[in-house]
């Protein structure tokens, strides 16, 4: 059997198995979704959302790339944002980085990888950002591991400086914005940061709502 094929084998089993269990199992999907969290990961393989949380589907609304980046750019990410905090109305985001980062380990070198360099190009100037605290760390292992920490917090941060959550925020007050790091060899996440509508940004990137009303007049 090809690999694939063994995928589609397990689906089938998988089916019979949670029937067995549970005939009426697949009826609660029919009327929509109400996930309470919007999970923002790492493209990679050894960092699946719902195994590593315990979630079950229809609990996490996902969107994974490389290296776990919100940017501001990025319509992709920007519509799964805003379809899960307007339409959803999920309470919680959670950016998650991964120590062992082949994203965040590439973008710290010099290569030329081609189009990808331009998506490493963020990461790039999150180590920029934090240059002097990441040089003064001598250990390699640990500059990685710090980066990757410095990563994520900066994604946590680019996701309040979006219009999409400054809205909810001064509307609802949620969601609660999370940063957290999964250790590969341990299987641990743990929380770096956890923000919600009383954090103070930088002021050039809080937007001013009430004066978007008075323009539109
Ligand atoms: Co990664």
């Amino acid at each position: 059997m090809d690999g694939y094929e063994k995928l589609l084998e397990a689906n089938k089993k998988w089916v019979n198995e949670t029937l067995r269990t549970d005939p009426e199992y697949f009826d609660q999907f029919s009327g929509g979704q109400t996930p309470e969290y919007l999970w923002i990961g790492c493209a990679d393989s050894r960092v699946p959302a719902e195994a590593i949380t315990g979630a079950k589907p229809g609990q996490l609304f996902v969107h994974r790339n490389i290296a776990n980046q919100v940017i501001h750019t990025d319509f992709n990410m920007l519509s799964v944002l805003q379809y899960a905090v307007e339409v959803l109305k999920v309470q919680h985001v959670i950016v998650c980085g991964h120590y062992g980062c082949g994203g965040v380990m590439n973008a710290l070198t010099n290569q030329n990888l081609g189009l990808i360099n331009k998506w490493l190009r963020h990461i790039k100037d999150v180590y920029r950002m934090h240059r002097t605290e990441l040089d003064a760390i001598t250990d390699e292992e640990q500059k990685f591991r710090r980066m990757v920490e410095v990563n994520t917090l900066e994604q946590v941060t680019n996701l309040a400086e979006t219009t999409i959550i400054q809205k909810s925020w001064a509307e609802t007050g949620f969601p609660i914005l999370h940063g957290w790091v999964y250790d590969l060899e341990t299987g641990l996440i743990d929380e770096l940061v956890k923000m919600n509508s009383t954090e103070t940004l930088e002021p050039i990137y809080v937007y001013d709502f009430d004066e978007e009303k008075r323009l539109r007049r």
